[in-house]
């Protein structure tokens, strides 16, 4: 199949693009570099992959003859207050809207990445995707905004768009601002990791290799105008990943405690029952292993750069 992936030199698109050129499809990348984190990550993301340089907002965007667009690109992070906003209008709402366009003029089968960030704390544990998202971050609010907007391409433009909720994703190449990333930085440096609060807010971390799965499958089989939660099994709280990391390492990881940020909630939990039973995808890693690769990962990138 010919297919696209935007947001491509990133961390999750970077693998799903990989995950298609391994199964021969006829996949490229487009991303435009952001600056939100080192570009060089980014370059090493995308090398031996086929990325082209592409602003969603701003380039002539054509997808005639593709049977599938991945829409992964965006603005990330859910501690987004402030003047950062407009970038996370335009990353995430503008570029959407002119992704939709160009999909629904070249008849393009969507899948876009949205996040589980839309529920912000939750009327329901685990979520299933009816609940009434309620985002306490303006990261979440654009996410939905983007779902808003799947919605009425769908009905009045006929795009056949899915909608993918990520559950806090993580595994090798993981953004570098994300927890687990900076938990795994602190070890190797001998620094001490800020945590945020208590410790007791958890997550359903999903492993980037099922994440990737789960992303494939839903282009293949999901009916347009639905929504999904691609979430992993196992929820776990960030201090219980402080101490598995601690035990991979083989040595503790020192914490220093500060405030809990705007924009974090207590809780993430993925009810997958949809994505289970209509699509036949279940995350399969658990986190102990996922971290131990993702710890591996960062150790070999260290002991290469020395
Ligand atoms: C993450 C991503 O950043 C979002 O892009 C994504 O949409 C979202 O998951 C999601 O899947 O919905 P977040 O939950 O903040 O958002 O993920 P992490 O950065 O991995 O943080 C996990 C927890 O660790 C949070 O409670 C956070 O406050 C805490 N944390 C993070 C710290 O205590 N210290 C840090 O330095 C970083």
């Amino acid at each position: 199949m010919r297919y696209v992936v935007t947001g491509a030199a990133g961390f999750i698109g970077s693998h799903l693009l990989e995950m298609l050129v391994e199964l021969e499809h006829d996949a490229v990348g487009w991303d435009s570099f952001t600056d939100y984190y080192d570009p060089a990550l980014k370059r090493a993301n995308a090398r031996g992959l086929p990325v082209e340089r592409v602003d969603l907002v701003e380039d002539p965007l054509d997808l005639t003859g593709v049977d599938g667009v991945f829409h992964l690109a965006g603005q990330p992070g859910v501690r987004s207050f402030g003047d950062v906003f407009p970038v996370y209008v335009r990353q995430n709402v503008l570029a959407t809207q002119r992704l939709f366009e160009a999909a629904a003029a070249a008849d393009t089968r969507t899948v876009f990445a949205s996040s589980s960030s839309v529920y912000g704390d939750a009327e329901t544990y685990p979520t299933p995707e009816e609940t009434v998202p309620r985002p306490v971050s303006p990261y979440g609010t654009t996410k939905l905004a983007c779902e808003h907007l799947a919605y009425a391409y769908g009905r009045e433009r006929a795009l056949e768009v899915v909608v993918l909720r990520y559950f806090n994703v993580y595994g090798p190449r993981q953004r570098p601002d994300m927890a687990f990333a900076r938990m795994i930085d602190c070890l190797v440096a001998g620094r001490s990791f800020e945590l945020y609060g208590d410790g007791k807010q958890s997550r359903s971390f999903t492993y980037v290799d099922d994440v990737a799965i789960g992303t494939l499958l839903a282009m293949e089989k999901a009916p347009g105008g639905s929504t999904y939660n691609l979430g992993g099994g196992e929820e776990v709280s960030v201090q219980q990943a402080i101490e598995l990391l601690g035990a991979i390492a083989g040595r503790p990881l020192d914490v220093v405690r500060s405030q809990r940020v705007d924009g974090d909630v207590a809780r993430t939990c993925a009810d997958t029952t949809r994505m289970v039973a209509e699509i036949g995808w279940e995350a399969s890693t658990p986190v102990a292993e996922g971290l131990e690769t993702q710890w591996q990962w960062a150790a070999d990138r260290v002991a290469a750069a020395q």
